[in-house]
């Protein structure tokens, strides 16, 4: 069964404005269990709205979703959290800057349930926070109890992705995540994310404009272009490809899309 169907997506925001156009054209996509789906497209393609319907803040006009053979195009954000859970590009929008490190991994383990956060806090699961946060390799291991109103950019990024995973959701949604970090930070976020995918074996549809990464990471390729999907690359196919035959190939216009090198 797949994890993911879209079917015949579409939204178009401000229907009344003669302008408009669809964020998404009758979209179709179905996502098999494992597969690490690298999305790329230019500004306004439509991707960022694509993992918004899947999580459920952007209710299409037309189509369906159903994840593990769940419909669940009507079903309300807060109660597809524990099959869908997702990292923006922002790194302050996933973590709680009020609470500590620990609270926040408290919350995200019990899949939003806010309260009582603090009385989680048994020995056990505390140990088993400073080894996941070790695993991040941003120093976090020892700031269990730092607010994460003190913690940077990158380890709240960090911080955000190992939230998306402990409580393994069916799918997880990378918005552009590592866009907003400084090379190297973003390099280690990158990394991370790779361990958590691999290990916890989660099913991961991932943006970025980064053409080499998009080549380098997953096995499934996906290029959008006005709310649609104009390419699919998978498996040995995408494992041969290189950055210039992506864009030779398709006709890409790189200055146009900003898909970097
Ligand atoms: N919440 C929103 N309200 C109005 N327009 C939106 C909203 N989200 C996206 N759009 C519009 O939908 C189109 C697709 O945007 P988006 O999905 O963000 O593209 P991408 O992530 O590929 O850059 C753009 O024209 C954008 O302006
Ligand atoms: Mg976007």
């Amino acid at each position: 069964m797949p994890t993911l169907v879209c079917r015949g997506l579409t939204k178009t925001f401000h229907r009344d404005l003669p302008e408009s156009r669809p964020a998404l054209d009758g979209l179709d996509l179905s996502v098999a269990p494992g597969d690490f789906l690298v999305l790329i497209g230019g500004n306004g393609a439509g991707k960022s709205t694509l993992l918004n319907t899947i999580a459920g803040t952007v209710q299409p006009d037309r189509g369906s979703l159903v994840i593990a053979g769940r419909d669940i195009t009507a079903l309300a954000p807060h109660k597809r959290a524990s099959l869908v859970t997702r990292v923006f590009q922002d790194p302050m929008a996933g973590t709680a800057a009020a609470m500590t490190i620990e609270e926040n991994l408290a919350v995200a383990e019990r899949r939003g349930q806010a309260h009582r956060a603090r009385s989680l806090l048994t020995p056990e699961r505390r140990a088993r926070y400073r080894d996941w946060l070790a695993e991040l390799g941003l120093g976090l291991e020892d700031r269990l109890d730092t607010s994460v109103a003190l913690l940077s950019g990158g380890q709240r990024q960090a911080l955000s992705l190992l939230m998306a995973v402990v409580s393994q959701p069916l799918l997880l949604l990378l918005d552009e995540h590592t866009a907003a970090l400084d090379p190297r930070t973003a390099n280690r976020v990158m990394e991370a994310t790779m361990r958590a995918v691999t290990e916890r074996r989660l099913t991961t549809l991932m943006v970025t404009h980064n053409m080499s990464q998009a080549i380098a990471t997953g096995n499934r390729l996906i290029m959008m272009d006005a709310g649609r999907i104009r390419f699919d690359i998978r498996g040995a196919e995408k494992a041969a490809l290189t950055p210039d035959a992506l864009v030779e190939r398709f006709h890409i216009d790189n200055d146009r899309m900003r898909l970097g090198h």
